[in-house]
């Protein structure tokens, strides 16, 4: 091997860097995910060192102007507020989700927005070809001739187009085709990914140039390979949504420039995305009248409440294990519901298979839905509906004990613009609000014997 050149064993599924290969990732517990790669190890550190001492001086922190970041618009309200209001001039964001989720078009969509506005924009892609891009384009709508295409996968011939051109925004798509042949591994692997991600950070912040990279995430839900690329970048989206279903959701997981939490609703329609401005009109469309187990939850996704239809259905099971699963909400946490109002109301689940659905795919963890979860299994138990104008939200603790949840006033204020009557929520809740709030009739629980009362 040639001098400074290394031979390092990485995981491909936590980017785990080690000198001899090994069954089991330590980082991240997965088997067989040890490849070996090549790197270059640069010799003579201390002389750049040495060059990088002289200019490096240190700055007091009130000698730092606190400049707003220049920002902009995107002219889609839904990605705005994921962006924390606008593209951050020489800001890195990746985009992660699964294969055909929609990224493509959705950054696509954004270059024809900030085309239209003549900011030159440049759309690398490694994946598809000028035709394909053309033919999503034209479903899209009509572009300006300041966004330009380039199908490359080299990274030291893109670094060149890009410092000629000095576009205002580069859409990579995507980084796992990227390759650099100073790195002698496959496009794709942790130390390719790796290169790349750190040549468009410079190229990010050194010629103050927005760009977003596309991702592709594995079936665990971790943008492939690479977890290395989140520490890298400032943004991180991920694009979510079942493909069976046409809503997308945009959710940003990491932003150095603004809040995380909050979510984007888009529509994948046969024009590409279309925003949702009401997704909780969204959520709760199709929703059945008069049946049991179905309640409707507010769950806090940032500051933007979103109304969901919790389902459960819970019938006799034939066997001495049952069967229990949870859709679009924690597993476990359902378990733990269950095992609550086994033990507080008495209630004998240990014999129902139990089946909790949150209804149009969407993932909701907030601890706030716990109440819903457990309304809408006692509904299905008893086999009891709940009035459709009733909402809920609240967290269970494990003595069944119902527990406040942060902006109660928001959600009422949603439930009630969507036409809601009754509102069950945590006793402690009730008293806390700033404005009265008229309209609703409010409903304090502090234990789920409280809400069971509450629903007969
Ligand atoms: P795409 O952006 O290519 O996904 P990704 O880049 O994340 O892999 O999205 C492709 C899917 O979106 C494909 O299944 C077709 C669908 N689609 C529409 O339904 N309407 C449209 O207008 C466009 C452009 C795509
Ligand atoms: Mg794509």
């Amino acid at each position: 091997m040639a001098k400074g050149k290394a031979s390092v064993y990485f995981c491909q599924n936590c980017g785990f860097e080690s000198s001899k290969w090994m069954g089991q990732c330590p980082g991240c517990k997965e088997w067989n995910s040890f490849v070996e790669e090549v790197v270059d190890r640069k010799g003579n550190v201390s002389a750049s060192v040495k060059k990088a001492l002289e200019e490096a001086k240190t700055v007091p922190l009130s000698a730092v102007s606190s400049a707003n970041e220049e920002r902009t618009s995107t002219d889609m309200k839904e990605l705005d507020r994921v962006l924390g209001g606008g593209i951050v001039k020489g800001s890195l964001v990746l985009v992660g989700g699964d294969p055909g989720i929609g990224k493509s078009t959705l950054l696509l969509q954004v270059c024809k927005n900030l085309s239209n506005k003549n900011l030159s924009v440049l759309y690398i892609s490694g994946e598809e070809s000028l035709q394909q891009i053309k033919i999503r384009a034209e479903r899209i709508g009509t572009f300006q001739d300041s966004l330009e295409l380039l199908c490359e996968t080299n990274l030291d011939v893109i670094k060149e187009v890009i410092s000629r051109k000095k576009p205002s925004v580069v859409i990579v798509d995507s980084i796992q085709t990227m390759f650099s042949d100073n790195v002698g591994s496959a496009p794709g692997s942790v130390s390719q990914v790796r290169e790349a991600t750190s040549v468009f950070m410079q190229i990010a912040k050194g010629l103050d140039i927005s760009i977003f990279i596309v991702g592709h995430v594995t079936k665990e839900g971790v943008v492939a390979g690479p977890r290395v690329l989140e520490h890298m970048v400032d943004t991180v989206l991920y694009f979510e949504g079942d493909r069976h279903e046409s809503y997308r959701i945009l959710r940003g997981v990491k932003n150095r420039f603004g809040s995380t939490n909050e979510i984007g609703v888009f529509e994948m329609r046969n024009i590409g995305l279309v925003e949702v401005e009401n997704p909780s009109e969204f959520m709760l469309s199709g929703k059945p009248v008069g049946a049991s187990g179905s309640v409707v939850a507010c769950s806090m996704e940032g500051t933007r409440p979103i109304l969901l239809e919790i389902q459960a259905l819970v019938c006799h099971t034939n066997f001495g294990n049952p069967r229990r699963t949870a859709t679009g909400t924690d597993y476990n946490r359902v378990n733990l519901l269950m095992a609550v109002l086994e033990k507080r109301l008495g209630m004998r689940l240990s014999e129902c298979d139990a089946y909790v659905n949150i209804a149009g795919g969407i993932r909701m963890n907030e601890p706030a839905i716990d109440l819903g979860i457990v309304l809408a299994i006692i509904s299905s138990k008893l086999d009891k509906p709940i009035n459709e104008k009733t909402i809920c939200f609240g967290e269970v603790g494990l003595s069944g004990e119902v527990r406040g949840v942060s902006m109660a006033e928001q959600r009422v204020l949603e439930a009630k613009k969507l036409g809601f009557e009754r509102c069950i929520l945590p006793q402690v809740c009730k008293t806390g609000f700033v404005h009265e709030i008229k309209g609703i009739e409010l409903v304090g629980v502090s234990n789920v014997k409280e809400a069971l009362d509450a629903i007969q």
